[in-house]
């Protein structure tokens, strides 16, 4: 079993909003758009995340602040220490035709990571949803913006772009133009709609599943989907619509911290 773990200080921290941030650390990444990292802090624990960029000497995650081990991260300033080790997990597929990218709240960093990558490819044409609940809340609407030929916007409030969600938006879209691949990141909710929408236009789909994640690497059972047994932490993140079609919990429960099934 492969495990590439590093030792880096916080290069630099970036607020995103009232609740995440970006921490860039200068080490050697060799990540494609969709893998994870766990992230360690001494004698805290570690956490898996996304990973939202890389380049020759440095890689980047956005966080949220959500509950104690993230919140021991927002403490933290550049120069503490942390350990990495990763990257983990399956990435997209990279498909360079007609694509679309649906993303909902800070599950957006890999579709940011993937617009990115699929520009350097050559994609044919590439149009992003980057939706949440308020224009605050969103993430790299810049970044989407520049990397992609179209970009839409989706906020529960209205405060900016279409009011509702990115999966209405999806629809509106949909309705005028079809797709090769569609690319979804979000809360599982959104994304089992998004689905939905997906199935009923017959286009491809790949989704990035979040689980409880303790050990990244196949080991403890945590992040096992039923009722096929898929191993998450492996065989995903990122599942594809052939894989997902045979699990049941897809939008419905989860393992929670005791590998309990509880409901989403
Ligand atoms: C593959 C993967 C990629 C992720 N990428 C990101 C990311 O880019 N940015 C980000 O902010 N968060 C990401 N997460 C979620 C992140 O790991 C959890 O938010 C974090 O562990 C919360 O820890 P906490 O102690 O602060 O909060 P807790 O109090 O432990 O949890 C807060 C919430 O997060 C859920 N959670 C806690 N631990 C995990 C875990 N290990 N795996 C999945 N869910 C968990 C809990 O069920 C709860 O709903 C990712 C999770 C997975 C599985
Ligand atoms: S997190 Fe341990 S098996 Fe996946």
């Amino acid at each position: 079993m492969k495990c590439d773990r590093q030792t880096l200080p916080i290069a630099a921290i970036r607020e995103e909003n009232s609740s995440l941030r970006t921490f860039t650390f200068n080490g050697q990444l060799n990540a494609e758009p969709g893998q994870f990292v766990m992230l360690t802090i001494f004698s805290q624990g570690e956490k898996p995340f996304s990973i939202l960029d890389v380049d020759a000497h440095s890689f980047q995650m956005t966080i949220k602040n959500i509950g104690p081990f993230t919140s021991r991260i927002f403490k933290m300033k550049i120069g503490d220490l942390v350990s990495v080790r990763g990257p983990y997990g399956q990435s997209f597929s990279r498909k360079t035709g007609h694509v679309l990218m649906v993303g909902g709240g800070y599950a957006t960093p890999p579709l940011r990571f993937l617009a990115k990558k699929l520009q350097e490819a050559g994609v044919q044409r590439l149009v992003s949803i980057n939706g949440a609940r308020t224009a605050p809340d969103l993430l790299y609407v810049d970044d989407f913006e520049i990397l992609c030929h179209e970009s839409y916007i989706a906020t529960d409030d209205g405060s900016r772009g279409t009011k509702g969600t990115s999966v209405d938006v999806m629809e509106n879209i949909l309705r005028k133009e079809t797709f090769d691949q569609i690319y979804i990141s979000g809360p599982e909710k959104m994304m089992k709609a998004a689905v939905a929408v997906a199935k009923k236009h017959q286009l491809p789909y790949e989704v990035n599943l979040e689980r409880y994640m303790k050990c990244g690497v196949g080991i403890c059972g945590s992040c096992v989907m039923d009722p096929t047994g898929l191993i998450l932490c492996i065989e995903g993140p990122i599942v594809d619509h052939e894989t997902l079609d045979g699990l049941d919990d897809f939008g419905v429960s989860h393992r929670g911290k005791t590998g309990r099934i509880e409901a989403l």
